[in-house]
């Protein structure tokens, strides 16, 4: 059937929040009754794209500092007529651990961040242990955290700080296990023959 709804505005479609130095409250950021899903560091947004399309009753969340790609994101949003994706311009660390509204979110994807391979850089990475408490308060109880990687160091660090701070619990990821599309990036790697590590990791009730 044709589509005749009016193409969406994407300066609509970028998240601008009401204050950037208090939590939102849940209902600033979803609507009522639907679960959130944050991806952080959406890039050109493929991924985030796909999901909104295929979840057309979850409400999507893309983070990404690079205004390019924000505007790239909600352009094609807005072409497809998207309702419930938006990106909000920020720095993901930030989002997660002063921004987000506790005990929100459904999922949250992390999903070929930059691995900083060099050892003066590791500070760098977002999984650290504020990092992991703050995506843990977030999440709704039964809610989980999503990472994939190409990095294998990167991939046994994240094991290792997951098993320090010791709140998650793991979960099989088989690939079929439910529709989670390839980003821009797995497909680049994957041409080059890398191959991705997951982690999923769930928020106990
Ligand atoms: C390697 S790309 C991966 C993009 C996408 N997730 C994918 O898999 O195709 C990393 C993305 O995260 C963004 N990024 C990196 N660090 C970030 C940060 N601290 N906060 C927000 N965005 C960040 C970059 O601008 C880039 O678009």
């Amino acid at each position: 059937m044709e589509d005749t709804r009016p193409a969406r505005v994407p300066e609509q479609l970028e998240f601008v929040p009401p204050d950037y130095f208090r939590r939102l409250e849940g209902h600033e950021i979803v609507r009522e009754g639907r679960p959130l899903e944050i991806d952080l560091g959406c890039g050109d947004g493929k991924f985030l794209l796909e999901m909104a399309e295929h979840y057309p009753e979850r409400d999507f969340l893309g983070v990404e500092r690079l205004l390019g790609r924000v505007r790239k994101v909600c352009k094609k949003a807005a072409k497809r007529k998207l309702e419930n994706l938006h990106v909000l311009r920020l720095e993901s660390r930030y989002t997660a651990e002063w921004l987000l509204p506790l005990e929100s979110v459904s999922r949250l994807h992390l999903l070929c961040p930059d691995p900083w391979p060099k050892f003066r850089h590791h500070r760098r990475r977002l999984i650290q242990q504020e990092f992991l408490q703050a995506v843990w308060e977030v999440l709704e109880p039964g809610g989980e955290f999503l990472f994939k990687t190409d990095h294998p160091e990167y991939f046994e660090w994240a094991v290792e700080k997951v098993a320090t701070f010791g709140k998650f619990e793991r979960l099989d990821w088989p690939e079929d296990a439910f529709f989670y599309p390839k980003t821009d990036f797995q497909l680049l790697w994957e041409s080059q023959g890398k191959t991705l590590q997951g982690l999923r990791l769930l928020k106990a009730k």
